[in-house]
């Protein structure tokens, strides 16, 4: 059985934001806006919130699952309060991510698509970022922490930390 879950009257009108962007009967072209938006208030998408929002906008529900499954960017389970998505391709390798993504393991006794026994932080290796001149790239929620070091690293997670 599935929890039910209703998109918010806020939520309902951020997606009808998108939706107005769009033709008359083409409200579907706002599913990854209307899936970002639940993710961001839910921290993650649930079976049900993906319902509401493939209802919400006239869409058979697989048509949801099969968008919410096929970007990374989209998480289907609880997580961390924190993600801390490492890029991992060509350019950040060649520029020391292998080094990065170590010390984040280190510190946070934790391995790509775990979280944190505190609950804030989950490690994901993602591909690239585009944002390959400035590698080592982390997304830290919309953020780009670039020209990443051990260093930034370090201060980033204890100012977090401190924001819990
Ligand atoms: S390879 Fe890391 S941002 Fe492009």
């Amino acid at each position: 059985m599935i929890e039910p879950y209703e998109l918010n009257s806020t939520l309902k009108k951020e997606i009808d934001h998108w939706v107005n962007k769009f033709p008359s009967g083409k409200q579907a072209s706002a599913v990854i806006p209307a899936l970002t938006l639940v993710q961001d208030q839910e921290g993650y998408l649930s079976e049900a919130a993906m319902n509401a929002v493939a209802d919400y906008l006239e869409m058979p529900h697989i048509a949801v699952y099969e968008v919410a499954t096929f970007y990374t960017m989209f998480r289907l389970e609880p997580s961390g309060k924190h993600q801390l998505e490492v890029c991992t391709n060509i350019s950040c390798m060649l520029r020391g991510c292998k080094e990065i993504v170590d010390h984040i393991e280190y510190k946070l006794d934790i391995k790509p698509n775990q979280t944190s026994k505190n609950g804030l932080f989950t490690l994901r290796s993602v591909e690239c970022l585009g944002s390959c001149g400035t590698a080592p790239v982390m997304k830290l929620g919309r953020d780009y922490i670039e020209n990443l070091t051990v260093e930034k690293i370090d201060t980033l997670l204890r100012e977090l930390e401190a924001k819990a």
